[in-house]
């Protein structure tokens, strides 16, 4: 009896070539597991029939389940990694799912709004629905449609015109034992294209070790392929094209590189990833250039109030952007979680520009305010890591963050490049309305040239902060407090140490401390206090007054400030040295050490630093 919606936010893979599917699909499934972890399947299509196996738990429990097997010979076959949005992730829940005699079998990504309905009407016909899932509803559905003599192709195009909601769906039937058919709306699907083989996967780590030729799907579209052929259709079976890439980056880029973690690998990356996003967005006489914008100068003259909206780790570099765009464009920016933005019915029209930041371009929340954008005629800007992904499709503009694959579920290189991107276009809209001198933007352009090299020195001076994580690993809370542009900094230390130490942790403005957090602080607490530049004199002394007041209550003062602040050294009990940067590029040293202390805290509690539980990288369901 279906009872629930489980289906989630997952990874998808779809194999038809000549190879062994199974270690095909098990590859791409191993590089989507960041994607969720809850359950794993794969399907394998054979004319004798299909094969299955699936089970909950990490892709891992999966592998194990397939050694006491004798998986066909196959050479199409689709897989799935899950992470369960409602109830618990069960062997029967896992994907794929079958029709009930078992000749269609779908993996499925999203939720199918109108399951409910659809299984009532199958039960009425006599269908007996095994799990508690909508997608189970879909392989009944294709099934029927197979049955009644269409090829598969013809029986997505069927299902999915039936279907409400968001979904990726990947099936494939013993009667097409060559074909791999998927579809989408609202949720991500990639195909890529290979010599004698092709895949379709929720996103291209899947198959980068073979391809970097790939192709983005549009919305309602369907797609087939064969080893040899890919057809694209619209969901009524009208010939359709998708958008040819490709993929710039490689598999080492998706693999671990020697280190023990991706998190770890990808904070190490940081400089590299900020210099990659500044990369070729200046002219030789420091004007910027962003040829990817798509909004014309005289729109962006337009424009009298920007909104940002994100989610987590996204939104906190927005909250930084408020900062540098209020003040280089005097234009009045607000931010908001994207997942409020839309039911509080906000003020926007065709002046606003609502800039979008997220790192995959896939997640729900921010999707479905940059649609609400939309309807309300809104400018939308996208700030994105993934080329070709559902937001930027969506947006009238984009400005890539070129981080490369962020595999972590904890977000590091992408935070770093989404504040350098919040900065480009600050300083872009400045030039273009002429509220900067041209100097003092390359003023700017030049600081932000030296960031790479002054986020290095932080990376080579991080192992006090490893140590001070493990001197700490018992403790029950820590508390971060910032000003200014430090204040979404401590939010941001705080987010990770909870997402991966799983500890109670709490960023605060300073100044609101003495409104009532104070109560928190114990002798002993840990405080990370990220100290505003000495060049702002009146915050770094308010700053310095804040320290005095925690201490005298017995906290532990982590302070992070500029190598010379004497007076930070004086009350701190750990002093994290920072680079002198200017205070608006501070972020982007300040967030480092914070970084390495989570990862390195989530270490020692013997937490799997990649894969918090509960998590999943991105979050396609709202
Ligand atoms: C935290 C983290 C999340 C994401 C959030 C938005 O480390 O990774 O808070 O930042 O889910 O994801 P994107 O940027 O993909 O929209």
């Amino acid at each position: 009896m279906a009872v629930g919606r489980l289906t989630g936010v997952c990874g998808i893979v779809g194999y038809a070539g000549s190879g062994p599917a199974l270690d095909v699909v098990l590859d791409g499934l191993r590089r989507l597991e960041y994607r969720g972890y809850d359950s794993a399947g794969v399907a394998l299509s054979t004319s004798a029939g299909l094969f299955t196996c699936k089970r909950a738990g990490k892709l891992a429990a999966l592998e194990k389940a397939l050694a006491d097997e004798t998986p066909p010979e196959a050479s199409t076959g689709i897989g799935h990694t899950r992470w369960a949005t409602h109830g618990a992730p069960t062997d029967t829940n896992s994907h794929p799912h079958l029709g009930p005699a078992g000749r269609v079998a779908v993996v499925h990504n999203g939720i199918i709004e109108n399951f409910d309905g659809l299984a009532r009407r199958l039960e009425a016909d006599g269908h007996e629905l095994l799990s508690d899932t909508d997608t189970e509803v879909v392989a009944h559905l294709l099934e029927a449609e197979v049955m009644k003599g269409a090829d598969l192709t013809t029986a997505m195009q069927r299902v999915c015109r039936r279907l409400v909601g968001a979904f990726t769906l990947v099936a494939v039937s013993c009667d097409e034992p060559d074909r791999v058919v998927a579809a989408r709306r609202s949720s991500p699907l990639v195909v890529g294209v290979g010599d004698g083989e092709n895949f379709v996967a929720s996103d291209v780590a899947a198959f980068i070790d073979k391809t970097t030729d790939a192709l983005e799907l549009g919305e309602d579209q369907v797609v087939s392929i064969t080893a040899t052929t890919v057809d694209i259709t619209d969901f009524v079976g009208n010939p359709a094209t998708g958008r040819r890439f490709t993929v710039d980056w490689d598999v080492e880029a998706a693999e671990k590189a020697g280190y023990d973690y991706f998190m770890l690998k990808e904070i190490a990356e940081q400089p590299t990833a900020v210099a990659d996003t500044l990369l070729g967005r200046f002219t030789p006489e420091g004007r910027l250039r962003l040829d990817e914008l798509r909004l014309s100068d005289d729109e962006l003259r337009g424009i009298d109030k920007i909104i940002v909206v994100a989610c987590g780790t996204a939104f906190h570099a927005g909250l930084i952007a408020k900062y540098t765009i209020e003040h280089w464009t005097r234009i009045p920016c607000e931010v908001e979680l994207a997942s409020e933005f839309r039911y509080r019915d906000p003020i926007i029209d065709r002046d606003t520009m609502v800039v979008a930041i997220s790192q995959s371009g896939e997640t729900m929340d921010t999707l479905m305010a940059v649609r609400h954008a939309r309807e309300q005629r809104a400018k939308v800007l996208a700030i994105s890591n993934t080329n070709g992904s559902t937001i930027p499709r969506e947006s009238d503009a984009v400005l890539y963050t070129r981080a490369g694959p962020e595999i972590a579920v904890a977000s590091t290189k992408a935070f770093l490049t989404q504040i350098v991107a919040c900065h480009l276009i600050g300083l872009y809209l400045a030039q273009v309305r002429g509220t900067k001198y041209g100097d003092e933007i390359s003023q700017v352009v030049h600081e932000l040239e030296s960031m790479p090299a002054a986020i290095d020195t932080v990376l080579d001076t991080v192992e006090p902060v490893r140590e001070l994580a493990r001197d700490l690993r018992d403790v029950s809370s820590v508390l971060f407090l910032g000003r200014h542009v430090g204040y979404p900094v401590a939010l941001e230390g705080a987010l990770k140490l909870k997402e991966l130490a799983y500890m109670h942790a709490e960023g605060f403005a300073a100044g609101e401390l003495k409104h009532g957090p104070i109560a928190l602080i114990e002798p002993g607490t840990p405080v990370f206090v990220v100290m505003p530049s000495r060049g702002r004199g009146p915050l770094h002394d308010k700053m310095a007054n804040n320290i005095a007041e925690i201490r005298a209550r017995g906290a532990r003062t982590v302070v992070l400030a500029e190598t010379g602040d004497d007076q930070a050294r004086e009350c701190a009990d750990t002093l994290i040295e920072l680079p002198p940067v200017p205070t608006l590029l501070q972020p982007l040293v300040a967030t480092v050490p914070m970084q390495v202390f989570a990862c390195e805290m989530a270490r020692v509690r013997g937490h799997e630093v990649d894969q918090p539980r509960n998590l999943a990288k991105s979050v396609t369901v709202e």
